[in-house]
């Protein structure tokens, strides 16, 4: 039996250090998973690795637990839905005593062509220095969501009134820079759906599935 069906298989209501000892049992210890897994990367408060070659998994560093705790119960809103936009959460555990969490999600890949697009294209938005990413999200939701406009209509002006004076320092392929912000923009209000707001949209925390050939939205929350 693979992890992820012992995990499944775990009831909620079993003791920690029960779960914890299961999972040992079947070769998985939370305390070690550094030296045991692949890592997939990394961000400020946690690892995320490889697992079973088909799964992600992210715990936390030891770092602020109370922060860490709260991330891994807006995980939780995620569990079993299958949202074409945001990632999907097929487990959360958060184990109080050894004050670790852990969350198994869906391997997605890093997209080499979305992290050069939105690298160090900073556009000034309200007078302050923005990616592209955050300045659109930003310009969206602010600016033209209460007007109901249309996605490409919100982002041609965007593209001319803050592309604008950026365009020599910035080149980008226009339709798939529109694809991306589609995209991210039907995650961000997924994810409004089980009532998450998201407010840590950038480039490290937008990933590709090449399953569905969509973007989705890993990391959403800070702090
Ligand atoms: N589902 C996933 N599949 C593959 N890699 C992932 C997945 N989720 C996260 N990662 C990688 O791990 C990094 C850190 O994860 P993230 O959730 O952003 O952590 P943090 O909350 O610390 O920023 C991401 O930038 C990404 O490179
Ligand atoms: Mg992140």
């Amino acid at each position: 039996m693979g992890i992820i069906k012992l995990l499944e298989d775990i009831e909620p209501l079993q003791s920690e250090d029960f779960i914890i000892n299961k999972m040992k049992n079947y070769g998985f210890d939370i305390q070690s998973i550094d030296a045991d897994y692949d890592k997939l990367g990394s961000g400020f408060f946690s690892k995320v690795y490889k697992l079973e070659d088909k799964y992600a998994l992210k715990t936390n560093k030891p770092l602020n637990w109370y922060i860490v705790k709260n991330e891994a119960e807006q995980y939780k809103k995620l569990v079993g839905k299958n949202f074409d936009n945001v990632v999907n959460v097929k487990y959360v555990n958060i184990f109080n005593s050894h004050k670790k969490v852990i969350i198994v999600m869906e391997l997605l890949k890093k997209d080499e062509e979305l992290k050069q697009l939105f690298s160090d294209a900073n556009v000034i938005f309200q007078n302050e220095k923005r990616t592209v990413l955050r300045a659109f999200t930003r310009f969206y939701h602010k600016v033209y969501k209460r007007k109901q406009k249309l996605f490409n209509e919100v982002f041609k002006i965007f593209k001319q009134q803050i592309l604008k004076g950026h365009l020599n320092d910035y080149t980008y392929d226009e339709d798939k820079v529109l694809l991306i912000l589609q995209q991210v923009h039907s995650g961000m209000n997924e994810l409004r759906s089980v009532g998450i707001e998201p407010n840590d949209i950038h480039k490290n925390n937008i990933m590709f599935d090449p399953e569905t050939e969509q973007y989705k939205i890993v990391d959403f929350i800070s702090q």
